[in-house]
């Protein structure tokens, strides 16, 4: 076994730099996919990801480089997400290879996740190429981004390959220094097999197929496998590589990425991060395996026909197998029946998860209001943590609470220092250092509390800073908070799924905010809906849904009878998507409203 003509890297930057349409050239100028078949955006698959256009799974790919030193290289590539929320998907990747294209955006620099993309490169010790994309634009200026490279994250610039994803420039010199800067994997043949599995998929068919890097010894089907950490035996039922359709191959050797189909029927058995070894002949030692992915974000996801609540539980643990940071428990509402409490590293992974569960597993859900994990200190000297307002405590038996906190750090030009700094006061948040990367960007740090990070603070951070702002963050601690929790009454009723906790000194302006913006969304009703919000009895906002008589059919003159029976059908679509809480039929959209009052 030779590895010497093999290459394993990922591809990261920040959002939108353009990984995934290099990705799609080096496919195109590889011949991997011919260039008639060349789709956008060929690796980001769901059906999400290119109605969104962005990443949101890796991808590792397998394409074969024919160098101008007349050797053909293996290469495996791997796609990143490029947001926040899905920066463990990143380290996950990184593990697996020897190099990293460090893709800049010529005409933005240096932004928050190509800084912490290049940190966690650096820290898995890889051959980092810095790549500055689309020269192809008037606005580009490369040279001052090579600058912003080597002075803020000091990476040498000298070897950045300058291409343009739109027109390919620059793409073949880019596969030249993939040969030559990222170093061939090490590792031993004759060892007995050790891989680690960066991530897999449930399939009804083949079980789970699970995709991994060989570090020692050779994996092909027939063989007695091992999970090392969960301790299952199963037998490999073949292997392969994505090209970037599913390819069969008699094995995988030492060094490559490739994907073994498991067989293994109960998607609780394979864990991203184990290592795959001999069940006869294990070797010595597991990979390092991945830090948990811890939750930050979290609702209650209820199917709209609580007859499909056994199906939501099965759809949960299959979606965890391709995507680990999942964590769920059971919650019961007086609205909505039952349903789950399911943990997200953010709110455009929730998003993502419920419209993957929505269209892999054909449920109807709502998810309610965001919340974030509180530590509730209770007078009897005793902590609970609670991530559903609904669990909190009685008024009278709490002593304090917690909330946690975030480090983040904005990269803005310095003319919006003011703004920034302005929004994050406005957030609960406290500035600390600021850094200047250059003439044209500061770095802003400061403290804020998770839970007004996840209402709007990204997309106001955008509309005030023009755009320019980007955002990264990590935990930080906890902190005590004068919070209280509202509700929200309709029709003299307490929703409990529409409850939410607030600091007291927002409380007034929230219910308010949101009394109003629900009185929009709630429909009208044959009667009148009075909405009010509260802090335990005291009532501190009202609004009315004014009454309306419904009669559709009036409007068809008693005419054609075809066109009454669609107007009833169209009726009962729109009414799949809400929920009948007491006498008030509900859109899914009230159940959010609390992150759309500013
Ligand atoms: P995520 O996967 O969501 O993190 O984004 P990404 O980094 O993969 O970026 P993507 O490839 O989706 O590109 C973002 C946008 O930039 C798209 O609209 C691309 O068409 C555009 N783009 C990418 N490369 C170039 C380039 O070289 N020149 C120009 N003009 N546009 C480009």
């Amino acid at each position: 076994y030779d590895t010497s003509h093999i290459r394993n890297f990922s591809i990261v930057a920040h959002i939108d730099h353009g990984k995934s349409t290099i990705s799609d050239r080096i496919l195109e100028l590889t011949h991997t996919v011919e260039e008639r078949d060349v789709s956008k955006q060929m690796l980001d698959t769901m059906d999400i990801e290119q109605e969104r256009g962005i990443t949101i799974k890796s991808n590792a790919v397998r394409v074969m480089y024919a160098a101008d030193d007349g050797q053909e290289y293996q290469f495996n590539l791997i796609d990143t997400p490029g947001h926040v929320d899905f920066t463990y998907e990143v380290s996950r990747s990184l593990s697996a290879c020897e190099g990293a294209l460090l893709v800049v955006d010529a005409t933005q620099g240096v932004e928050a996740q190509t800084v912490s993309n290049a940190n966690l490169a650096m820290n898995s010790d890889l051959d980092i190429i810095p790549v500055i994309n689309k020269i192809d634009l008037p606005s580009a200026h490369p040279e001052e981004v090579k600058e912003e490279i080597e002075e803020d994250l000091a990476i040498p610039a000298d070897d950045a390959v300058l291409v343009s994803g739109k027109t390919g420039e620059g793409i073949h010199e880019l596969l030249e220094a993939i040969v030559y800067l990222v170093r061939p994997p090490a590792g031993d043949a004759e060892a007995p097999l050790k891989a680690l599995i960066l991530d897999s998929y449930f399939d009804e068919y083949r079980g789970v197929v699970a995709t991994v890097r060989v570090f020692d010894g050779v994996m092909r089907k027939g063989q007695q496998l091992r999970m090392m950490a969960l301790g299952d035996t199963f037998l490999c039922d073949g292997v392969g590589c994505k090209r970037p359709l599913e390819t069969p191959l008699a094995e995988l050797g030492v060094g490559e990425v490739g994907y073994v189909v498991t067989g293994l029927k109960d998607p609780s058995l394979v864990k991203t991060g184990d290592t795959i070894t001999l069940a006869d002949r294990p070797c010595a030692e597991a990979c390092p395996g991945y830090h948990e992915a811890k939750p930050m974000v979290f609702t209650g996801l209820f199917p709209i026909d609580n007859k499909q609540y056994e199906n939501l539980r099965d759809a949960l643990e299959k979606l965890r197998v391709n995507d680990p940071s999942l964590t769920w428990a059971p919650e019961t509402s007086v609205a909505l029946g039952f349903g789950f409490r399911v943990g997200f590293l953010g709110l455009l992974h929730m998003e993502v998860v419920k419209e993957r569960l929505e269209r892999e597993f054909d449920l109807d859900l709502i998810a309610t209001s965001p919340s974030v994990d509180y530590h509730v200190f209770r007078t009897d000297g005793t902590m609970v943590d609670i991530t559903s307002p609904q669990d909190l405590p009685d008024v009278t038996r709490i002593d304090h609470i917690e909330e946690p906190y975030l480090k983040a750090k904005v990269i803005v030009p310095p003319e919006f220092m003011g703004a920034v700094m302005q929004l994050v006061v406005e957030h609960r948040g406290e500035t600390g250092n600021m850094v200047y990367l250059s003439e044209k960007s500061v770095e802003v740090h400061f403290d804020i509390p998770l839970a007004e990070l996840i209402l709007d603070f990204f997309d106001q951070l955008k509309s005030r800073t023009r755009g320019y702002a980007s955002l990264d963050y990590e935990m930080g601690d906890y902190r005590t908070s004068d919070l209280v929790k509202l509700d929200i009454m309709l029709a003299g009723e307490t929703v409990d799924a529409l409850s939410f906790i607030v600091h007291r000194d927002k409380a007034y302006s929230m219910a308010r905010g949101l009394c109003d913006k629900l009185k929009d969304i709630i429909p009208r009703q044959q009667f009148e809906v009075p909405i009010q919000g509260a802090i335990g009895n005291k009532i501190i906002s009202r609004s009315t849904v004014r009454a309306v008589r419904k009669d559709v059919l009036a409007k068809c003159y008693g005419g054609d009878i075809s066109r009454k029976r669609k107007l009833l059908e169209k009726q009962k679509e729109g009414k799949k998507r809400m929920k009948a809480i007491g006498s008030v039929e509900v859109p899914q959209e009230a159940f959010l409203a609390v992150l759309k009052v500013d």
